[in-house]
């Protein structure tokens, strides 16, 4: 099983498409572990297991717990680290940070929103030897609601400049989130690096998705997201199946029992 390397990554570009999936947990990184190139442990952690309303609440020290679980259980797909709200507020915090983060949890990687405005931050980062994954459009930490990105000529130069930006200042790749096909296309054209989309169309390099989305137990199903499975229901018919069995003492069965041998 080898590794895959920010160089595989970047190779991919034009050529291969790459499969990217979020995992917080041993289990879910194991199988992500046998088909993704990236795995990202996603501050979206904070709504889609805590039940917070924004990622905003996330802390640092969460995420480690997290993404040491995740890492710890892989071999061979590129592991990147979310690095949550105000945890990258100037370049020396960052650093501070992503060092800390990158010895206690081994990643391969960070991940930062934004675009211009994060860029000194990126090049200080990349500078000190450690790979950042860039992040435009929709920025979960900082723009509140959830809507579409590039509808208007402003927005879509906006989005188009941010990713130019840290495409510059040294990101490996680009997740470009919920914007129109065309602006998609267009970044990934401009860009002689791999662009990942989420709710960004066909037009980029790789797709990455929040696995709880995906497999049906977020219960988040906006446009942009197939569901492969619907595990909230499997879980439900079998916590109901477990309830009846208990009440009607069917559980636990002769199999299920230790028996007690004298001896
Ligand atoms: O936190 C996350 O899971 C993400 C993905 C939506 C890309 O940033």
């Amino acid at each position: 099983m080898q590794k895959i390397t920010i160089k595989k990554i970047l190779k991919k570009k034009n050529k291969l498409p790459i499969v990217c999936l979020t995992a917080y947990s041993k289990n879910v990184a194991k199988i992500a572990d046998k088909y993704c190139d990236i795995i990202l442990v996603g501050d979206s952690l904070g709504m889609v297991l805590y039940g917070m309303k924004t990622t905003r609440d996330v802390k640092i020290e969460t995420m480690i717990l997290h993404a040491k679980a995740v890492k710890e259980s892989t071999k061979r797909s590129l592991v990147v680290f979310d690095m949550p709200y105000k945890t990258y507020t100037n370049k020396f915090i960052a650093y501070k940070n992503a060092k800390t983060v990158i010895k206690l949890t081994k990643c391969d990687a960070i991940k930062l929103e934004g675009g211009t405005e994060i860029t000194n931050t990126i090049k200080h980062l990349v500078k000190k030897g450690i790979p950042v994954l860039g992040h435009v459009g929709l920025l979960p930490q900082t723009s509140g609601k959830f809507k579409v990105k590039g509808k208007n000529s402003i927005e879509r130069k906006k989005i188009l400049n941010d990713a130019i930006a840290i495409f510059n200042s040294g990101v490996f790749a680009i997740i470009i989130e919920c914007v129109v096909e065309g602006l998609a296309k267009e970044i990934t054209k401009n860009i002689s690096i791999p662009t990942i989309g989420i709710g960004a169309s066909k037009h980029c390099d790789g797709q990455i998705l929040v696995t709880e989305d995906m497999v049906g137990l977020s219960g988040f199903s906006p446009k942009f997201v197939k569901h492969y499975a619907n595990l909230n229901k499997s879980i439900e018919k079998s916590i109901k199946n477990y309830a009846e069995d208990v009440k009607m003492k069917r559980f636990p069965f002769i199999k299920n029992v230790y028996k007690w041998k004298i001896i």
